[in-house]
């Protein structure tokens, strides 16, 4: 632990004249130095732009950047470096799959299915996809633990279902749902599914050929990586099928003013000048992480979920949301009486930082009859004595506020 925490100087940070616990991590994480160094090399030593030059930093950026790509497509066992596309983000990933379907696949009756459990970033692409091509959107609702209904799932789907579009594990209450059987079920009717990976990716392995996913997205922030760069994996067949989402340089082979001929592969869909040293950092935080172990990561975070989970239920004054076996390192509570921006903002004096709010889940929040939640999320470099300032911080707030 000693020497992963000193990978986060901002780990030494004080909030509030007090020793920084950093819980928002399901938000974004903290980078670590080795990140930093490979941005930092990228600009020193190689920067130039990618596929376009003869000349030694281009061939040496275009190298490094198509590295990268390799290296996602270990982390999550793609078949083909050529099914990772690069994109800004998890919503960047969503709205490049939601245009390309509609552009390409969808007609007026179509079905949608989402669940309760999605980020807004997972139900406005749709929405304004329905509105266009006059689709309709369905919704899985949530058993009373707020596990996702499966008999319900099931019931949903017609002969009119073209896409179930799923969170792996929900950015608010940490649940993880069954994917696997939804896209069992979804493929015996020959339904293609997206899984949004933005919680599950940096937290446990994500194997897309075991899954048989057709599309998965995730962010570079939330994995130890920097902002505006993220992933979308298409199955080779889509990726083969499917017309881009922008047009520009770098996506064709030919252009002439009648016709454009597009390029094979992933390349197809990221027109323009990429977010290159994004994508190299992102591949120095696949290092990273697989230098200490998915499983290991997954553990440590569930070791502190259940300790701090534990010292949670044992206070009548707070309900914790959702309950399952299944969970991710994330927490959402509220404290009976008490606003969750006053318990955010009383916890931050104390140096702890936890998002406060509706977490870009606001049907979520309509269906647990609230405006918000506080929410404490884990990653690798937290350590069970932050998970005890935490809970010692939260004892305080509440004596203050009840
Ligand atoms: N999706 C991010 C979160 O859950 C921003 O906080």
């Amino acid at each position: 632990m000693d020497s992963i925490r000193l990978q986060f100087p901002i780990l030494d940070r004080e909030i509030n004249k007090r020793k920084l616990v950093y819980l928002d991590n399901a938000a974004t994480v903290q980078k670590p130095l080795v990140v930093l160094k490979s941005i930092q090399d990228y600009y020193r030593l190689h920067n130039a732009n990618v596929h376009r030059g003869v000349h030694t930093l281009s061939q040496e950026a275009s190298a490094l950047y198509e590295e990268a790509r390799k290296k996602v497509q270990h982390f999550i066992n793609a078949e083909s470096d050529q099914e990772i596309i690069f994109t800004k983000g998890t919503t960047d990933g969503i709205n490049t799959v939601a245009f390309c379907l509609g552009e390409n696949y969808f007609s007026a009756g179509d079905e949608i299915i989402l669940s309760t459990h999605e980020h807004h970033s997972n139900i406005v692409p749709w929405q304004m996809l329905a509105q266009r091509k006059g689709i309709q959107i369905k919704v899985i609702p949530m058993d009373d633990h707020l596990n996702l209904d499966m008999n319900a799932f099931e019931k949903l789907i017609t002969s009119s279902t073209k896409l179930i579009a799923i969170t792996h594990v929900s950015n608010t209450l940490g649940i993880q749902n069954p994917i696997e059987e939804i896209i069992s079920m979804a493929h015996a009717k020959s339904i293609p599914v997206m899984i949004d990976a933005a919680q599950s990716a940096p937290h446990m392995k994500v194997d897309v050929q075991d899954l048989d996913a057709d599309f998965l997205v995730f962010s570079g922030h939330k994995m130890y990586a920097p902002t505006g760069i993220g992933v979308l994996y298409m199955k080779r067949k889509w990726i083969d099928t499917l017309l881009p989402y922008q047009g520009g340089g770098g996506i064709i082979k030919t252009v002439s003013f009648e016709n454009t001929e597009y390029v094979d592969g992933a390349l197809k869909f990221e027109a323009g000048t990429p977010n290159i040293e994004g994508a190299i950092a992102l591949g120095a935080a696949i290092d990273f992480m697989q230098s200490i172990g998915m499983e290991n990561i997954h553990q440590h975070e569930k070791n502190l979920h259940d300790y701090v989970l534990d010292k949670l239920l044992q206070s009548p004054q707070i309900s914790v949301y959702g309950n399952s076996d299944k969970k991710a390192g994330v927490i959402s509570f509220n404290v009976e009486g008490v606003h969750p921006f006053d318990v955010g903002t009383l916890l931050d004096k104390m140096g702890v930082c936890v998002r406060t709010g509706h977490h870009c889940t606001q049907p979520l929040m309509a269906k647990l009859g609230v405006q918000g939640t506080v929410r404490v999320s884990f990653a690798v470099y937290n350590t069970k004595e932050e998970a005890d300032i935490f809970i010692y911080s939260l004892q305080k707030a509440i004596e203050m506020l009840c």
